[in-house]
């Protein structure tokens, strides 16, 4: 216990178990003993304490890391948290050397710091995971850039599109996603060492140093915003909670694609489970996992929020409740990014399916209106003639290329025997050259730059 002199009582056992969060912030172990360095580091260049107790104080962090690293020491988890155990382990070593070092800290500014050191590492793990994932999804779109498949709007076929362009539009999301998670890094890159408790030091402390050794841009201007907020922890597990999303969705698609009323794709026996009744099945489990997990990130996100909610200035021990839920969220996005990328990349894709159901459904009907427009009908007069024309298909049982021409003519004169060219599947897609479109060149153009930003990220 740190904070002993003033009780004449011990804490009651419960309280005790209640109020410790070590088995949580053991994880920050590395990072609170780095804070603490460079802060005994401070403390020695401003001569606050002397060059002696500065190195005993480094010797000994340092070697409590390397114990800890080597897995000849583990964290006590009877400590009330990971501050404790370290300063406490430090001083039981190293005497009163160890003592001085919380000199001018608090362990509401260190906890800050900690955090932040912590989830920067955290945050860049997830960036190298999504751009690995991005890579692997650039890789199955370029094999897939003529691979014909129904593009949906309200899960009715809509217009033809190509696997690697549908695979595409998820890489995008990704790459924001990528983006967003550095854009709230940078906001967080700021100290809070040297807040103290809430109201800064009387010692003359020299912040600057120890946010240069600690890689902070700054130390944070304001000691009780420095202790108080936790922003960065709300910012990132929404980030997280968006690329849950994303997974979610492309999971459900996943699922989908692999049901029998599709078969987009077969997805492979090692990313795949059996029933214990059923002898024929062989489910999606990961899929569905990740598209389940969802749940629990944004759970944490508004437990977050509302862990926040109304906590008057400065540190209030709510705010311990701050790690667990994100420490989860970045696991479960590690996770399942970790496993989405090879169970992608051992699929076995139905091209054949694809453009058989790419072939039913009138998703050419567009292009019939188009055609009329193009030869000088109104695109709303030519809508309607084409709607009566799928129609009549419809009664009729035919596609739209399986009308003859006099069928066509019955609808309007402006069709000549070319509308056979202009509603065919291939070319419905070759013909849709604008910019981020389907056509061929273009999702080239787009993996391309993707894999650009992701060189960049
Ligand atoms: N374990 C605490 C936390 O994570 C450390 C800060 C304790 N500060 C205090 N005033 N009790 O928030």
């Amino acid at each position: 216990m740190l904070w002993k002199g003033r009780f004449k009582k011990e804490l009651n056992e419960q309280a005790n178990e209640f109020n410790a969060s070590i088995t949580i912030d053991k994880a920050l172990s590395k990072h609170d003993i780095v804070a603490s360095v460079a802060h005994a580091e401070m403390l020695c260049r401003t001569g606050i304490i002397t060059e002696a107790d500065n190195k005993e104080i480094a010797e000994g962090l340092n070697q409590i890391l390397s114990e800890l690293e080597a897995g000849t020491l583990s964290v006590d988890e009877s400590c009330e948290d990971i501050h404790t155990f370290v300063e406490g382990l430090l001083t039981s070593r190293i005497g009163d050397a160890g003592k001085r070092l919380h000199t001018a800290r608090s362990r509401n500014d260190q906890v800050a710091t900690d955090f932040r050191l912590y989830l920067r590492d955290e945050a860049t793990d997830t960036v190298e995971l999504l751009k690995d994932f991005c890579e692997a999804l650039c890789e199955i779109a370029s094999e897939h850039t003529s691979s014909i498949m129904p593009g949906y709007t309200h899960l009715q076929r809509g217009q033809p599109v190509t696997f690697g362009h549908h695979l595409m539009a998820y890489v995008y999301m990704f790459i924001r996603d990528i983006d967003r998670i550095k854009d709230a890094c940078k906001r967080m890159n700021v100290m809070p060492l040297g807040s103290g408790a809430l109201a800064g030091t009387t010692f003359s402390i020299n912040r600057n140093i120890t946010a240069e050794i600690l890689g902070f841009d700054k130390p944070c201007e304001n000691s009780m915003d420095g202790v108080s907020d936790r922003d960065f922890v709300l910012e990132l597990s929404f980030c997280l909670s968006v690329v849950m999303t994303h997974i979610s969705r492309l999971c459900e698609e996943i699922i989908m694609w692999n049901s029998w009323e599709f078969k987009f794709i077969e997805l492979d026996d090692s990313y795949t489970t059996g029933s214990s009744i059923m002898p024929q099945k062989k489910n999606p489990d990961i899929a569905e996992l990740a598209r389940g997990k969802t749940g629990r990130v944004y759970g944490s996100l508004v437990s977050l929020l509302t862990v926040f909610k109304s906590l008057p200035l400065a540190y209030n021990k709510d705010m311990q409740e701050d790690k667990e839920p994100l420490l989860d969220s970045f696991k479960t996005v590690n996770d399942c990014l970790l496993l989405i990328a090879p169970m992608m990349a051992t699929m076995t894709v139905n091209k054949e399916n694809m453009r058989t159901a790419a072939a039913k459904g009138f998703i050419n009907a567009t292009d019939c209106a188009d055609y009329l427009t193009k030869k000088g009908m109104p695109f709303r007069t030519a809508y309607k003639i084409t709607g009566e024309l799928v129609a009549y298909a419809i009664d009729n049982n035919k596609t739209l290329e399986q009308l003859t021409q006099e069928e066509f003519n019955k609808f309007s004169d402006l069709f000549a025997d070319d509308i056979y060219i202009d509603i065919s599947l291939e070319n419905c897609v070759a013909k849709r050259t604008s910019e981020g479109g389907p056509c061929e060149e273009s999702l080239l153009k787009q993996i391309r730059l993707a894999k650009e930003a992701i060189g960049r990220a």
